[in-house]
Order: structure tokens, then sequence, then C-alpha cells
């Protein structure tokens, strides 16, 4: 790949490279891609350091502080860009602020207390948060998570803020209670009857700070999802068409074209689940977004080929795709077919009386590159007229 020139490099690995320099490196030259001041990203940097406290001063040739399940090589930082037709894309980074400690509760601390630092500096209001703390925080809080929070990286040196929380916290057994009574404390008290089934809530999701329509976002996962299951899934009414949908699910999970009218539709998503995310903003009128995120690094074979997907979406959506290549290139000097995972999920999001958003989730790859898959014969599995065929890597 090519590099971009004046920035450094991720020197991931080299002696003496931090977490911290790794991270801000990337930023730094995420910021510069999406257009960004210069201030502005230097502002987003030093939260950014500041939130992941004295594992920022970490050295990568030590293993990750905690086994953070925020990306699969546990870095605990993963970016995004947020793409719209028509408009500039939106750089976001997910951190786990917790990311010291392997104990929920104390993570659970750590992030708490950085979030109120940040309503402090930005004077906004964590009164959603905190009417939620019993349910999310319990004393003997088990994980995956504790307490992510996400940036929206907007001009101006204000970011966007939300919050993720893990519904399993009290237990697996807890999780449904916990998203009900999150919503009706939230003032949805109908939300969780509106959700569709799924297999579990991985994240309940808060928008905290300035913005325009704050959401109370829940995700759902999916196991073994095909295209016809996706488009089943939204409960926002309009807005996307069931063609969009399912173009977006093939395209993202690499579907070879149908051999006959029925063939699309018996292939699932064998691997990890895809995810669905309900966004609820205005009371009483049910969810007001979908999201649907397709998991697609388990899906290619390595990263040229979900980068070609990613590319070929936004195309597809009337997007920008030379801004994901940029991108690329501001996070690693790697070459994309040498790994699986710089792009972790594709998203397609849509929101009320807004355009379709297509989001692509981007690993910092701190601590590891995942190989690609090899073998003889990559090849796309085959549709085939028997019911639930694996949608399976391309291998
Ligand atoms: N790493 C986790 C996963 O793959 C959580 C996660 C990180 C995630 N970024 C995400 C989930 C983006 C959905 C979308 O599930």
């Amino acid at each position: 790949m090519s590099t971009l020139p004046e920035q450094d490099m991720p020197a991931a690995g080299l002696s003496g490279t931090t977490l911290g320099d790794h991270v801000h490196g990337q930023l730094l030259r995420l910021g510069a891609v999406v257009g960004l001041r210069e201030a502005d990203t230097a502002l987003y940097g030093q939260i950014l350091l500041d939130s992941l406290s004295d594992t920022a001063r970490r050295p990568l040739s030590l293993p990750p502080a905690s086994p953070s399940f925020l990306s699969d090589d546990h870095t605990p930082v993963e970016f995004s860009l947020a793409c719209t037709a028509n408009a500039d894309p939106v750089l976001r980074v997910l951190v786990e602020p917790g990311c010291a400690h392997a104990d929920m509760a104390d993570s659970a601390r750590a992030g708490l207390g950085v979030i109120r630092a940040m309503a402090g500096r930005w004077d906004f209001s964590t009164d959603q948060l905190d009417a939620l703390e019993d349910l999310f925080f319990p004393t003997d809080a088990e994980g995956p998570l504790a307490l992510w929070y996400a940036l929206e990286l907007r001009p101006g040196g204000v970011p966007g803020i939300k919050v993720y929380l893990n519904p399993s916290a009290a237990g697996p057994g807890q999780a449904a209670r916990t998203v009900r009574e999150a919503l009706r404390r939230l003032g949805y008290g109908q939300g969780f009857g509106e959700l569709p089934d799924g297999a579990g809530y991985p994240f309940v999701a808060l928008d905290l700070g300035s913005w325009k329509k704050p959401r109370v976002k829940v995700y759902v996962s999916h196991p073994r999802m095909s295209a016809d299951d996706a488009c089943a899934l939204s409960r926002t009414a309009s807005g996307l068409s069931d063609a969009d949908v399912k173009d977006f699910f093939h395209a993202a999970a690499g579907s070879v074209p149908p051999a006959g009218p029925d063939a699309w539709n018996v292939l699932r998503l064998l691997r990890r689940p895809a995810l669905t995310c309900h966004a609820f903003s205005d009371r009483g009128v049910g969810p007001s977004g979908f999201t649907l995120h397709i998991p697609v690094r388990d899906y290619v074979r390595d990263d040229e080929e979900a980068s070609a997907r990613a590319k070929a979406l936004l195309a597809q959506f009337g997007m920008d795709t030379s801004v994901l290549d940029r991108a690329l290139c501001a996070l690693t000097q790697r070459q994309l077919a040498d790994g699986a995972g710089l792009i972790a999920y594709l998203a397609l999001a849509y929101e009320r009386n807004r355009q379709p958003r297509i989001t692509a989730y981007l690993s910092s790859e701190a601590y590891a590159v995942r190989p690609p898959l090899t073998g003889p014969g990559v090849t796309r599995p085959e549709p085939s007229p028997q019911r639930h065929q694996a949608l399976r890597p391309s291998r």
C-alpha cells in the first residue's frame, strides 16, 4: 500500500512503541483523511490518550492489559468511517476506557470516571446514564465489557458521545430484563416489545452530549442470519427497501449471484453472527432507526476482498470510495492481502428522515493481524436448493 506523505507511519511491534503512540498516530492520520482541522484532531487525540490513562504508555511489546472484547486482537480502540451520499464521511473512535482492568467492576469505575470528566469538560448531563447504574454496574458485574464510549469526531472540537453498556452485566440470564427495564426508565416503555427476536442483546447504547436527536439503541444478535431474515428484522418504517437490505447483505457477505430465483434466500451467516441495532428517539412511535451489522471479517479471505466489498457498496449507494483506501493507508502499512480483520464490520444504517449510511469499522491491529484464510481453491460458497446453506468465509 502507498503511504501518506508527511505523517509518521504506525510502528506496531517496534520496541518502545506504546499503545498510545500507535492509536494516537492512527487517529491523527485518519483525521487528516476526513479533512478535520489539525487543532480538532489534536484535541481528540489527547482525549483518546487521557482516557486510556496508564495503558496508553504500555509498550506494545507487552501483551494487552486486559483481553478486551472490543476488537479481535484486544486493542481497546477501533475506528469507524460513516459515509453518506453527498456529505463528508464522519470519523468515529470506539474506546474501552477501563481496559487496564480485567475486573468488570473496576473497569466500570474507570469508564464512568472518563464519561463524567467528559460531561464536565463539554457540559452535558449524565442523568440517563446515572438512572441505569444499578442495572449495568452491579458490584459483581460480569463481562465481556463494562463500558465503552465512542466519539463522533466533529469539526469544532466538541464530539458527539455515545456510551455502550452490557445488558448481561448481571448475568446473561438477566439481559432481556435489563434491556426492558432500561428502555422503560428512559421513557420507552413499549420499546422492548418492539424489538425483533434474537439470540441475545450484546449492547445498549446512549447518545450523550450534543445530538440533534439523542438515541437509545439496543443491539440484537442473530446467528444464522439470511438476507430474508435481515429484511424482516427492521422495525423502522420505510427508509430502506427490502432490495437495499438484501443487496447490502449479499454484497457485504460475498454471496454468489443467484442460480435460481430462490437461491439467495438459503444462504446464511454461519460464523460470527450479524447484529441489528434498533434506535429509539421519539417516544410513542416505535424505533426511529435500524442498522444491520455484518461481521465481514469472518466472511472474506483477506482484507483486499473486504475492502473491495466495502468500496462496491459505497459506490452502489452513491458514496465516495476513495476515502476508504486513504483510511486503510492511515491505519497500517501492511498489504491488505496479508490479513483478515482490518475491516471488522460493514453496516447499513437508516434513521428516519435521513439518508442511508454505510459504516466501515476499522481495526487498529495494535497487537496482532489475523492471518488470511488460505488453502487450496479459494472459492465462494455455491448457493444450493438446500435450506440453511452455510455462508462461510470464501476458502
Ligand atoms: N468486537 C466485538 C464484535 O466483533 C464488538 C464490536 C466492536 C462491534 N466493534 C463493533 C460490534 C462494531 C458491532 C459493530 O462483536
